[in-house]
């Protein structure tokens, strides 16, 4: 059956890292705590003028690189995002004309910190209905332009970036037929609402806006939610955790990472954790955790790999892709 296989795949992170230390010098917090409740130590912060598309870009150049194909090839693009450029035109759009792309079609998905687990089912639904060839899934956020940077309960916890998948259609014959994405997931309840939001936009306030969280209840419904996502993805496939080679979860914060673990059964020796240097990208977390475990050379080809998050709206999802 036509699938949709994991070509390559690219992060970028902005230049600038932000120590804990240098948040304590503007709000009230210390490395200990944040390092004790999150497990994050440093994030990235983009650069004054440097955009959503731009971060986006570099992280679709290096897909592009690593899958060993032109922008040329490509004939969709799904970008996931909750700070674009923009209120329109979307931020696919400009790194559809960032990469030179003439054909094809570009849009963005907006799931906050599922987005890429959004944007790779719509992709690959699209790949397996025939309407694209050759995807690019992006995920890139820049998070320091809403956040307060006085509430020392949310400007702690987040960090910019980007990362990408270059998916191509595959018709799953010969050898490494079993390759590709297997089943996606995806679940919302906009009941959750008040728990997590911004509390701006074009229609509401006409203004940006800045995160609003209830840090513990949100800690308490990510664990449940993702678990069920990731026991979802197993059911659907008849398979148990320990077929699982990796598991490459949103990374918001560690103690989210472990307890889902847990609960999953999945020891924590096979979980990607980049939280410590990245924070919370949104939804570019899973695909830049998923970058530096493919890079360094833990994720191999034919490895099993498990996808979850799980954002504001809430939203969450889970993917299992054979590598
Ligand atoms: N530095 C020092 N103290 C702080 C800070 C800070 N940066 N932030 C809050 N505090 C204080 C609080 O004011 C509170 O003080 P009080 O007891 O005097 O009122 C105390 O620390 C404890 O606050 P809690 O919110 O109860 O601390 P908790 O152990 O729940 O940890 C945290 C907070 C890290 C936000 C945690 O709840 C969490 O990670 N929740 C999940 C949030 C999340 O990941 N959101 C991302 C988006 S959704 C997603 O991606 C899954």
């Amino acid at each position: 059956a036509r699938r949709s296989l994991i070509a390559g795949c690219g992060g970028y992170l902005p230049a600038r890292v932000v120590t804990n230390a240098e948040l304590a010098t503007r709000v009230d917090t210390s490395d200990e705590w944040i390092v004790e409740r999150s497990g994050i130590h440093r994030r990235h912060i983009a650069a004054e003028g440097e955009k959503t598309s731009d971060l986006a870009l570099a992280a679709a150049r290096a897909a592009l690189e690593h899958a060993g194909i032109g922008a040329d090839a490509v004939d969709l693009i799904v970008l996931a995002t909750a700070t674009p450029d923009n209120t329109f035109p979307s931020t696919a759009a400009r790194v559809q004309a960032g990469l030179g792309m003439t054909r094809g079609f570009a849009f963005d998905v907006q799931a906050v910190c599922s987005g890429f687990l959004y944007a790779l089912t719509v992709a690959d639904s699209l790949i397996r209905g025939g309407q694209a060839q050759t995807a690019l899934v992006i995920g890139a956020e820049t998070f320091s332009r809403i956040l307060d940077w006085s509430d020392r309960a949310t400007c702690v916890l987040f960090g910019d970036g980007a990362g990408a998948v270059v998916l191509r259609a595959t018709e799953g014959e010969g050898s490494g037929a079993d390759r590709g994405i297997l089943s996606t997931h995806l679940y919302s309840d906009g009941r959750q609402y008040d728990l997590l939001y911004v509390d701006g936009g074009p229609s509401s306030t006409q203004t940006v806006g800045h995160v609003q969280m209830a840090g513990r209840e949100v800690f308490r419904h990510a664990v449940v939610n993702l678990a069920q996502a990731g026991q979802d993805a197993l059911d659907a496939n008849g398979l148990t955790a320990a077929e699982i080679d990796w598991v490459v979860p949103h990374q918001a914060n560690r103690r989210i990472i472990d307890s889902t673990a847990r609960k999953l059964g999945l020891p924590p020796e096979r979980v990607v954790v980049t939280v410590g240097e990245h924070a919370n990208t949104s939804a570019a977390s899973v695909p830049l955790a998923l970058n530096q475990a493919v890079r360094d050379g833990r994720i191999q080809p034919g490895h099993l790999v498990l996808l979850e998050a799980m954002g504001g709206g809430f939203t969450w999802g889970s993917a299992l892709v054979r590598m």
